[in-house]
């Protein structure tokens, strides 16, 4: 016969029912606090690896020379400091790139770094073609590609002549192929 009384070991209804509402709430809880907790650690996270992707990458002209140290006709190499060099990159900080001379005005800038893998081409001058040591790639003057695995002419960069100089774009990747 009942007495009213929890048999044994086993709570009464009231209390199964607290223990259920208190156990949903500290669930309810931990789920919230992990919830909050990850998203203080990861939104800064996020945000610095998804900062480069839309961030406008900061473009400048740099001189690589007054223009008359250029021949008509020749392909030259010419350094120049990257787009935003760090303090403490020191030579780290300047990049290449192999400017003709076409005309009294007309010059074009190629990128130094072979479109297969990245390996820096070199201009052979008799031979008037670009070549990469790496895999054997080989480059026109007009930087279209002659033969080899480069999939893609070399890129180039804006060049423009002002007061005497002759000034290249910066760019991280340049943008442009001949
Ligand atoms: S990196 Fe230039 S051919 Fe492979």
């Amino acid at each position: 016969m009942s007495t009213g009384t929890p048999e044994c070991g086993r709570p009464p209804e009231r209390e199964k029912l607290k223990i259920t509402t208190r156990r949903r709430f500290l669930t309810v809880l931990s789920i919230g606090m992990g919830t909050f907790a990850a998203g203080l650690i990861g939104i800064p996270i996020l945000g610095f690896l998804a900062a480069p992707l839309v961030e406008k990458v900061p473009r400048f002209w740099r001189p690589v020379g007054p223009i008359e140290k250029f021949k008509v006709g020749a392909t030259v190499e010419v350094t120049f400091v990257d787009a935003s060099p760090l303090p403490w990159a020191g030579v780290a900080a300047k990049t290449a790139a192999w400017l003709r001379r076409n005309g009294e005005q007309e010059f074009i800038a190629f990128s130094v770094d072979c479109t297969h893998l990245g390996c820096p081409v070199r201009w052979l001058a008799d031979a008037e073609l670009f070549l990469c040591p790496c895999h054997g790639g080989v480059y026109y003057a007009n930087g279209k590609v002659a033969s080899g695995p480069p999939p893609k002419p070399l890129p180039r960069y804006p060049v423009r002549v002002r007061n005497g100089q002759v000034e290249v774009q910066t760019s991280p990747v340049p943008i442009t192929t001949s």
